[in-house]
């Protein structure tokens, strides 16, 4: 069942909002985000970068920029639960107005969904809630799908199932069935880093407050 979400979250009144981002990989969405921040405007700051893996390229970034960054594997813990333990008190030490999970290729325990409930902004490549999951983009190619795209959304318990705050489209030719979804994927994350930078920077700026499912930001 999808955990319950405060009705709002409040933009910090006076300051930028503190960011900690999540990331797995490449990490060029954060770097979306590290170009943003650099703009006063944007009304964001990164405090820190967490990862779930060691050696990618997403840390480099992270340190190349200066950033605190910290790395939580699995493996090095008895269970999930003290995983989610130790990753909730990282991020928590840094006292985040939002988390941003950037290709964050685990699913978050309870304790850090109820820690930052309402706060945590997740990326998907796939126009949920269709292609859920850690294969939106060869899940959608494999279905048929003439359009799919990018989702940005809040994270509760469920697997990509939180509240939806925007999404892109991206249509699919014929030849994207030729090379199992790479350029697809490229496409998609060219639309994808531009809306949560948008997004991103529309919480930090303005907050937001829900309403059924639906994510309102004020104008
Ligand atoms: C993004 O498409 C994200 O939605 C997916 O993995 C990709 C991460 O890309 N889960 P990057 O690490 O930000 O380059």
């Amino acid at each position: 069942m999808a955990a319950a979400h405060p009705l709002a979250f409040p933009a910090p009144p006076g300051r930028p909002a503190r960011l900690v981002v999540l990331v797995s990989g490449s990490g060029t969405n954060l770097q979306a985000l590290i170009d943003a921040v650099a703009d006063s405007a944007y009304g964001a700051e990164i405090v820190a970068v967490g990862a779930d893996r060691s050696g990618i390229a997403g840390l480099e970034r992270a340190e190349r920029a200066g950033l605190a960054t910290f790395v939580h594997r699995v493996k090095d813990f008895a269970d999930r639960a003290d995983w989610d333990a130790a990753l909730t008190a990282s991020v928590a030490a840094y006292q985040p107005d939002l988390v941003v999970t950037a290709g964050f290729m685990k699913i978050l325990g309870d304790r850090f969904i109820a820690a930052f409930a309402g706060r945590i902004v997740n990326t998907h490549p796939a126009l949920l809630p269709a292609f859920p999951g850690a294969h939106g983009v060869t899940d959608a190619l494999a279905y048929g799908v003439k359009v799919t795209g990018c989702t940005v959304h809040l994270v509760d318990a469920g697997v990509d199932t939180g509240p939806i705050i925007a999404q892109g489209v991206v249509p699919i030719t014929d030849a994207d069935h030729a090379d199992g979804g790479e350029a697809l994927h490229e496409r998609i994350k060219t639309v994808e880093r531009q809306l949560l930078v948008d997004v991103v920077g529309r919480l930090a700026r303005e907050g937001h407050r829900i309403e059924d499912r639906k994510v309102w930001i004020p104008a």
